[in-house]
C-alpha cells in the first residue's frame, strides 16, 4: 500500500512514504530522486539530507544507488570509519557523513565539518542523531524499516520549500503504482 501526502503549506512537512520490495526498487527511487535533485543542485545549490534507519536498513546502498544515478564513478565507500566521504558529480560535489562512531564535538570544528555543511553540494548524513546539535536543518529526511530481507518501508519528510521540491519528483512505480 501506498500513501502519498504532498501538503501544499511551506511551514507543515510534506512527507510521501513507499515500499520497496527489494534493492531494485531502491535504485529506482534514487534515480528519481538524482533528477529532482539535479536543478536544486545547478549553479551551486545546496541540499542536506537526513538518512535514518537501523544498520543495515539500507542508508548506504540508497546513497550508492543516488550518486551512481548522479554520475558518480568509482566505488562509493560507506563513510563509517572516516566519517565522510566525499565524490565529484559532474559540478556537484557530494559529503557522504556516517556519524556513527562520532563521539567529540571537537572532531566537528578539526576535521573542518562545519565548512563542508557551509558548502555548496548535496551533503547526507547517516546517524545524524549521533551529531544532534550541530547538524543544520535537513531539507529532506528519509526513515527507512526493513520488513524482511528485501523489503523495506520508506518514509520521506521534507523540513524545507527545497526539500518539498525534490519530494515532488518521487512517484510510486511497480506494482505501488496500482495500489
Ligand atoms: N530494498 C532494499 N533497499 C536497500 N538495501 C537492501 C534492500 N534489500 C536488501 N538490501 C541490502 O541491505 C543491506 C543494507 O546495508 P547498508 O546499506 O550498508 O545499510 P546501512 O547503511 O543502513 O547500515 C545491503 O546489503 C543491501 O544489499
Ligand atoms: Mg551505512
Amino acid at each position: 500500500m501506498t500513501h502519498v501526502t504532498i501538503v501544499a503549506s511551506p511551514q507543515a512537512p510534506s512527507q510521501a512514504d513507499f515500499v520497496w520490495l527489494d534493492e531494485d526498487d531502491c535504485a529506482r527511487m534514487a534515480a528519481q530522486l538524482a533528477q529532482s535533485l539535479a536543478p536544486l543542485l545547478s549553479n551551486d545549490g545546496s541540499v542536506f539530507m537526513e538518512l535514518h534507519g537501523t544498520l543495515g536498513a539500507g542508508k548506504t546502498t540508497f546513497t550508492r544507488h543516488l550518486l551512481r544515478a548522479m554520475g558518480v564513478q568509482g566505488r562509493v565507500k560507506s563513510p563509517s570509519y572516516a566519517v565522510v566521504e566525499s565524490h565529484e558529480a559532474g559540478d556537484v560535489t557530494v559529503h557522504h557523513f556516517d556519524f556513527y562512531r562520532f563521539n567529540d564535538p571537537q572532531e566537528w570544528e578539526d576535521a573542518g565539518f562545519r565548512d563542508l555543511f557551509a558548502a555548496p553540494g548535496l551533503k547526507l548524513t547517516e546517524w545524524p542523531d549521533k551529531a544532534a546539535g550541530l547538524l543544520p536543518t535537513p531539507d529532506l529526511r528519509l526513515h527507512l524499516t526493513p520488513m524482511d530481507e528485501d523489503q523495506r518501508t520508506v518514509l520521506w519528510q521534507a523540513l524545507t520549500a527545497r526539500g518539498h521540491a525534490a519530494l515532488l519528483g518521487l512517484t510510486p512505480f511497480g506494482a505501488q503504482a496500482h495500489a
